[in-house]
């Protein structure tokens, strides 16, 4: 293979995401997702024959896939996460607003391990249980952070890779998916997101929106159980929004289980199940969009919801 092969992955001795290698455990059928309104059972997505061996537990109920409780994180003197709490359950979309410095980015780098809580738990169905207050276990560390991956508000591609480089750096170097296999899903997972032909393309050779779907791509190339994005489309010129927001709109349509952190008030409306309000460190309010966005029940976030809809009303 030439150094100059475009399908040739990245050397895996170079700098790679955040995450470090780990065995995958929570293979999502990436183009069968779970109906969020079914239960969720992921058996008959499970074929014996290869011995899926990695399959998760697979409940017969909708619990939670994830429990936060009791978070807190301080930064020096500076406590910026203040006791948070809340459940993500299979397929549910759940969208956190607040002001800026309120803790959303923080909370967001907590539940995929990049940040560590100084005390709270923190549970994925099927694992790993983490309780902060005490020394976090490597393993648990790795089993978090596979269990989500992250899309940030810029697309964080590398530049000098190809798209599809850059989709199968994880799978491939992270996660040891056969390089075939990995290459296939990608393949198909460009496609989805109207891509395929930019399969080649430097991320210079693509526009903000199309860079950013290609970064969601990388995340859904990791399969997690949970997809999160920070600020998704706050980075993008106004016209390039909607494709990036579309893309969303079909995964949760598809069932993924997401938390996402966006300012987009309207595309919240649409998609989030749960709309949690925080304000300094805290969930201050959370109900559903039209609970949150129509009748607030606390003054902040009346005042916060006003400022985005109405941002030159006094
Ligand atoms: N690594 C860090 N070191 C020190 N302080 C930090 C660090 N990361 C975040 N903070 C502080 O924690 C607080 C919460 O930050 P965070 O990024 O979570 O807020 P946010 O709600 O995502 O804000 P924004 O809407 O501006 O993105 C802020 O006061 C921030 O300055
Ligand atoms: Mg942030």
């Amino acid at each position: 293979m030439s150094p100059t092969d475009p399908h040739e992955p990245v050397d895996p001795r170079e700098p790679v995401d955040p995450r470090e290698p780990v065995d995958p455990h929570e293979p999502v059928d990436l183009h069968e997702p779970v109906d969020p309104r079914e239960p969720v059972d992921r058996s008959p997505h499970v074929d014996p024959a290869a011995g899926d061996a990695l399959a998760p537990p697979t409940p017969a109920d909708d619990r939670a896939l994830l429990r936060v409780a009791g978070i807190t994180k301080s930064f020096g003197t500076n406590r910026v996460l203040d006791g948070v709490g809340f459940e993500v359950r299979r397929g549910e979309v759940v969208v956190l607003i607040g002001p800026s410095g309120s803790g959303k980015t923080t909370v967001l780098r907590s539940l995929n391990g990049l940040e560590t809580p100084d005390a709270g738990t923190l549970s994925f169905d099927g694992g790993p249980e983490i309780d902060f207050s005490a020394k976090v276990s490597k393993a648990d560390r790795l089993a978090l952070r596979d269990r989500s991956a992250m899309v940030f508000q810029h697309h964080n591609l590398f530049p000098h890779r190809t798209v599809i480089q850059n989709v199968l750096e994880g799978p491939v170097y992270a996660h040891r998916v056969p390089k075939a296999e990995a290459t296939a899903r990608a393949e198909a997972l460009l496609e989805r997101v109207g891509l395929a032909e930019k399969r080649d393309a430097f991320p210079f050779e693509l526009s903000g929106g199309q860079q950013q779907r290609v970064g969601i791509v990388r995340a859904l190339a990791l399969q997690p159980s949970l997809l999160l994005f920070d600020e998704p489309t706050s980075a993008l010129d106004p016209e390039l929004v909607g494709e990036v927001l579309l893309v969303l709109k079909e995964l949760a349509d598809e069932g993924w289980t997401m938390v996402i952190v966006t300012h987009e008030l309207g595309f919240a409306r649409q998609v989030a199940d749960e709309v949690l309000f925080f304000d300094e460190g805290a969930i201050v309010e959370r109900g559903t969009p039209k609970q949150l966005f129509t009748d607030p029940q606390h003054e902040r976030t009346r005042r916060f919801v006003d400022r985005i809809l109405r941002p030159l009303e006094e």
